[in-house]
Parts: structure tokens; C-alpha cells; sequence
């Protein structure tokens, strides 16, 4: 698998308050010798909470959205640089919720994904078709120009991560077979050597998201070029994603 280090991200979108910090403690002591790199982005009420609770453990925390300016008269809007201030090393962006419930364009996830490295945050970028546009056989279409507007130039392995979350998989229970993620982690790869040329196409990690489980999670793993997942709802309890955690580490190790 090239050089990259699996990563398992977890995105808990709009859950958690302070007693669910417990759980990134009860993560951090059973990963404690994980060779997969582990993100946590919590909401930003708890960013700087998680990241304390997750100081030198394998934990690292990040945010889930960003504003594309640094900052500025944006009521409600959180920058990059604020959430590396508050101890994030990353920010999901472009994610389906918010292109959907906040109209971001490719262009708008482009402009915070420049301004996420500007502030020196990892941009985990996500794509993914919707069901009409796989049923519409669209699937390909969508999600190459989606990689082509989202995507600044200046990409490298260590400042960008793709996820690869089909709408009608989250948070369903539906899961792509092995077959329609490799198609579509096989085109993202080599868009990606396309775009960037080999070296950098070669290091970027590719993650696939939606109804991730622990169940599920080895078959997902033994596809090539899924280099990890951004798993939603089973990040939220350390049991479930430290088995996410160890079936990685078995399938990439
Ligand atoms: P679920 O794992 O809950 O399906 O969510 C996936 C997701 O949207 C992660 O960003």
C-alpha cells in the first residue's frame, strides 16, 4: 500500500457534551499501540476539550467545518486557524451534510480546503454521489468533477485526505459492495496521480465512509487503495471504533 499510514477518522457531527470525553480517554488507553493514525473531530464546543483529553495519546482531534476567510464579520462561522488554535491538526470539509444543509459548492470546499493548509490543518475533503446519481449511472461523473472543483492545487500526502462517502451510505446501514468501492477508490487514485503527479497521487490516504462497523469494517479494509474510513456513528463509542481501529491495523499492518 505505497507509504501511507492507514488512518481511522471518526466524524461525530452534532453529538457529544462533556461526558462523552470518557470515551476518547477509554479510545486513547485500548489504542494506545495502534499503527493506524486515529482522528477524532468532535463539535467545536468540544475541540479543545477532546484535544486536551487526547494530549500524548495516538488521538488526534479536528475540526468539521471551516470558514474560507481567517477572520472577519461571520457570525456563527469558525476559522481554521481558530480550530488549530483550539488543538486541531485537521478539518473534514465539503462533507454531504454541509453541501447539502448549507449549499457549499465544490468552489466553497476548495476555498476552505486553502484555507484549512493556510492554516496548517490536514483537509480530509469528502465526495460521494447521491442514489439518483448512481441509479442515473452517474456515479464517476459526480465524484470526478467533484475532486476537480473541491481540490486546490498545492496538495501533498500530508496536507490532504480524500473520503469517499456515497450520500445514500450514511448512516443507513447500506454499504457499497467491495466491487463499487474499489471502482470508484481506483478513480480517485488516479485522478489523483493524474492532478498531482505520481508522487504526491501515491501518498494521499483515500477513505471510505458510510455505515462503517466494526462488522463490516475487514471486508471494506482488504480493498485496495482504501487506506482507512471516516466513520460516523460508530466513532461515537470507543468500543466500536477501536474495533474499526484493530481491523485496520489487521488489514493494512
Ligand atoms: P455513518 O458512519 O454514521 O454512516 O456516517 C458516515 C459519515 O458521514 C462520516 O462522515
Amino acid at each position: 500500500m505505497a507509504d501511507r499510514t492507514p488512518l481511522a477518522a471518526g466524524n461525530w457531527k452534532m453529538n457529544g457534551t462533556a461526558a462523552a470525553l470518557d470515551q476518547v480517554k477509554a479510545l486513547a488507553d485500548a489504542q494506545g499501540s495502534a499503527a493506524s493514525d486515529i482522528l477524532l473531530c468532535p463539535p467545536a464546543t468540544l475541540l479543545q476539550r477532546m484535544a486536551q483529553a487526547a494530549e500524548g495519546t495516538k488521538i488526534s482531534v479536528g475540526g468539521q467545518d471551516c470558514h474560507w476567510n481567517e477572520i472577519g464579520a461571520h457570525t456563527g462561522d469558525v476559522s481554521a486557524a481558530m480550530l488549530k488554535d483550539a488543538g486541531a491538526t485537521a478539518v473534514i470539509l465539503g462533507h454531504s451534510e454541509r453541501r447539502a444543509d448549507h449549499a457549499e459548492t465544490d468552489e466553497i470546499v476548495r476555498n476552505k480546503t486553502k484555507a484549512a493548509w493556510e492554516a496548517g490543518l490536514m483537509a480530509v475533503v469528502c465526495v460521494g454521489e447521491t442514489l439518483a446519481e448512481r441509479e442515473a449511472a452517474n456515479t464517476i461523473a459526480i465524484i470526478e468533477g467533484q475532486l476537480a472543483g473541491s481540490l486546490p492545487e498545492q496538495a501533498t500526502g500530508h496536507n490532504l485526505v480524500v473520503a469517499y462517502e456515497p450520500v445514500w451510505a450514511i448512516g443507513t446501514g447500506k454499504v457499497p459492495t467491495t466491487d463499487q468501492i474499489g471502482e470508484v477508490h481506483d478513480m480517485i487514485r488516479s485522478r489523483l496521480i493524474e492532478r498531482f503527479g505520481a508522487g504526491v497521487g501515491k501518498s494521499v490516504r483515500v477513505l471510505y465512509g458510510g455505515s462503517v462497523k466494526p462488522s463490516n469494517a475487514t471486508e471494506i479494509f482488504a480493498v485496495e487503495n482504501v487506506d482507512g474510513a471516516l466513520v460516523g456513528g460508530a466513532s461515537l463509542k470507543a468500543d466500536d471504533f477501536g474495533g474499526i481501529i484493530a481491523a485496520l491495523d489487521t488489514a493494512k499492518g
